[in-house]
């Protein structure tokens, strides 16, 4: 039998984060703020982008070594061309137990139900608020609520259940939405996330004063809700969850500022020109694509792979300061978060 691979600090690998695309048509200002990604931005020419054989060559090494839960990003993953194709190919590896996709949700109403007869599990909807001048100048492309509400209802219709909806809080933008959110997604059967903002990357001008702590909201939550903590999924499931006590469903807090979890973090990520970086808050990748296009065979990648992870030592989370938030990062919609 293979020996178990683990890292520098005893973590195992579990999850592989893919980014399909670096394209998004949203300009969240946490994440791709405008001043940055304008008209003449260069995102990566298609040549560079890993093909969907590549990938899936990949996933099934990567499964070989321990890899059970694949999650497609981008930016928008839903904006790379034919994405079911690939969620077809990956779905067939044997070893993938949770095959799902983190989306904006402005295309899931038309392609729900290709994605899942593609055979996707389930999705997560990225949405920061339900009230629409928040919400449009939150994603600067006057995008309107209702048809993200429109995706997240196609894609519960066909059983691509339960949807997860993630809400980046911001202070002063959108935390007077947190109620109002909690309140709609009760008893919907979704999950709603709330996410402590994040210094990734370098242009979305982080401060600590920024971030709306777990606790505080959680404390807002309580205002009008009975709740109770809830243990988790899975081991190194990045959400705290909390349960309705009448049973009206859950809630999930994602503390990464304030309450890191670094310790059991068991996730890759690879960006859509193929490199893998061993965390979120990386400034450098490792280049796979040269690899995969080099001729390697599967044992060549996979020993590099091991390599890679064996030496890991990342836990940016539990080190982070103003300091560290200004170094340089791989921006989020280049990996996905
Ligand atoms: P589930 O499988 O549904 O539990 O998904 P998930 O929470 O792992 O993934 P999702 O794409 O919904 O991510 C939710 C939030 O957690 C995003 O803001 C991510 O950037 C953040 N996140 C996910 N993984 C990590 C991580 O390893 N480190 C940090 N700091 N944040 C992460
Ligand atoms: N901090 C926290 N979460 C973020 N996301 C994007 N940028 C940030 C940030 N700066 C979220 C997206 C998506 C998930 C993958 O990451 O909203 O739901
Ligand atoms: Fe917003 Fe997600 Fe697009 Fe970033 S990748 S701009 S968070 S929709
Ligand atoms: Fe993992 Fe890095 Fe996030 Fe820590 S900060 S949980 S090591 S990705």
């Amino acid at each position: 039998m293979e020996q178990a691979l683990t890292d520098t600090l005893r973590r195992s690998l579990r999850d592989l984060r893919i980014s399909v695309t670096d394209r998004c048509n949203f300009r969240c200002t946490y994440c791709m703020p405008k001043a940055v990604f304008g008209r003449d931005f260069q995102f990566l020419p298609r040549s560079a982008l890993l093909t969907f054989e590549e990938i899936a060559r990949l996933v099934r090494i990567l499964s070989g070594m321990g890899v059970r839960k694949v999650r497609l990003t981008g930016g928008e993953p839903l904006l790379r061309h034919e994405v079911e194709k690939l969620v077809a190919m990956l779905a067939g590896i044997e070893g993938v137990e949770d095959l799902t996709l983190t989306t904006n949700g402005s295309l899931l109403a038309r392609k729900a139900r290709t994605l899942k007869e593609a055979g996707l599990h389930r999705v997560t909807v990225s949405l920061d608020s339900l009230d629409d001048a928040i919400f449009r100048s939150m994603n600067d492309v006057d995008f309107p609520v209702v048809r993200v509400l429109e995706g997240i209802e196609a894609a519960e219709a066909v059983g691509l259940a339960p949807v997860k909806v993630n809400m980046v809080v911001k202070r002063g933008v959108n935390d007077g939405s947190i109620l109002e959110m909690a309140r709609f997604f009760r008893g919907t059967g979704h999950v709603l996330r709330f996410i402590e903002y994040m210094d990734v990357g370098t242009t979305n001008g982080w401060r600590m004063q920024d971030v709306v702590p777990a606790a505080e909201i959680l404390a807002i939550l309580r205002r009008e809700a009975d709740l109770e903590p809830v243990e988790p999924g899975y081991r190194g499931e990045v959400a705290r969850r909390y349960r309705y006590r009448d049973g009206s469903g859950e809630i999930g807090i994602i503390a990464s500022v304030t309450q890191p979890f670094c310790g059991d973090c068991t996730r890759l990520r690879l960006s859509s020109e193929g490199k893998l970086y061993t965390c979120l808050f990386s400034s450098l990748g490792h280049d796979l694509r040269a690899l995969l296009r080099g001729g390697r065979t599967d044992e060549q990648v996979a020993a590099f792979v091991r390599g890679v992870w064996e030496g890991r030592r990342d836990r940016y989370s539990e080190l982070r300061t103003q300091e560290t938030a200004r170094q340089p990062k791989v921006e989020m919609s280049h990996i996905g978060g």
